[in-house]
C-alpha cells in the first residue's frame, strides 16, 4: 500500500512509519520540517499536501500538541489551543484527506491514554483525546466508499522518558508495539475503533 504518515519525524509517527515499511508498504513521510511539508494547524497547507500526494491507500496522523497545566491554571485559551493543536488538526486530516484515499482505504488518528485515565495536569489533553475518539466512532459510520477510520490510543511510550514522571505507576509501551497498532488499523478490517495500548 501507499501510505501517508503525518508526524513521521516524531516518536509515534516514526514508529508507525517504520512498522508499515517493515510490513512492506511504501510510506510517504510528512511533517512541518519534512521535505513533504505540512502544518496541520493550517487547512490550506493540508489541502496542498493532499493535492501533492494526489492519492494514497491510507493516511496515518500522529500529531498533537496540547498544554499540560494544573486544572486551576488552565485558561480558556489553553483549551482552545488543545482543540486546535490536536483535535481540529486531525479532524482536518479526515475532512480534507478523505477524497484522496482510495476505495476501501483508511485513516488512522492518534489520541492517548488520557482519554480514559487521569493524570495531574492532563485535563486539556484528556479533552482533546476524548473528543477525537468520539469523532472516530461517529465518522466511521458515515465515511463513503468502504473507507475506515480508527484511533491509536497509547499510554506513555517507553522511549518518551521526559513524560515518565507524569505517569506514576503506568507501565509504558514500546514504540515498536505502538507501531504494530497502526499496522493493525491500516491492514485490518476494523473501523470506528480505538486501539488502546
Ligand atoms: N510520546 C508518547 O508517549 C505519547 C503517548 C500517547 C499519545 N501520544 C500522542 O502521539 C502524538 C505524537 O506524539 P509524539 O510523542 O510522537 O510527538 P513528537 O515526537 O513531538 O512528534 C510530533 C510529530 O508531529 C509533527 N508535527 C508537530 N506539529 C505539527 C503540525 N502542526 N503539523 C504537522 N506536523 C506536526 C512533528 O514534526 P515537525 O516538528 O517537523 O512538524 C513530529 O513529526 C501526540 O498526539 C501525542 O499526544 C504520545
Amino acid at each position: 500500500m501507499r501510505i501517508l504518515v503525518i508526524g513521521a519525524t516524531g516518536l509515534v509517527g516514526g514508529a508507525a512509519a517504520d512498522a508499515l515499511e517493515a510490513y512492506g508498504d511504501e510510506v510517504l513521510r510528512a511533517s512541518r520540517s519534512s521535505a513533504l511539508a505540512v502544518d496541520l494547524t493550517d487547512a490550506a497547507s493540508i489541502t496542498a499536501l493532499f493535492e501533492r500526494v494526489a492519492s494514497v491507500d491510507a493516511v496515518v496522523s500522529a500529531v498533537g500538541s496540547v498544554p499540560f497545566k494544573p486544572l486551576a491554571e488552565l485558561t480558556g485559551e489553553d483549551y482552545l489551543s488543545a482543540y486546535r493543536g490536536k483535535v481540529a488538526a486531525q479532524v482536518d486530516v479526515v475532512r480534507i484527506g478523505t477524497a484522496h484515499v482510495t476505495d476501501g482505504g483508511s485513516l488512522t488518528l492518534t489520541t492517548g491514554i488520557l482519554a480514559r485515565e487521569p493524570i495531574r495536569t492532563g485535563a486539556a489533553a484528556a479533552l482533546a483525546n476524548g473528543a477525537l475518539e468520539s469523532f472516530v466512532i461517529s465518522a466511521a459510520a458515515e465515511l463513503p466508499r468502504g473507507l475506515r477510520v480508527n484511533a491509536v490510543s497509547p499510554t506513555v511510550l517507553t522511549e518518551a522518558t521526559g513524560y515518565h514522571a507524569f505517569f506514576p505507576g503506568f507501565p509504558p509501551v514500546s514504540a515498536a508495539d505502538v507501531g504494530q497498532a497502526f499496522v493493525r488499523s491500516v491492514h485490518g478490517v476494523q473501523t470506528g475503533q480505538v486501539f488502546a495500548l
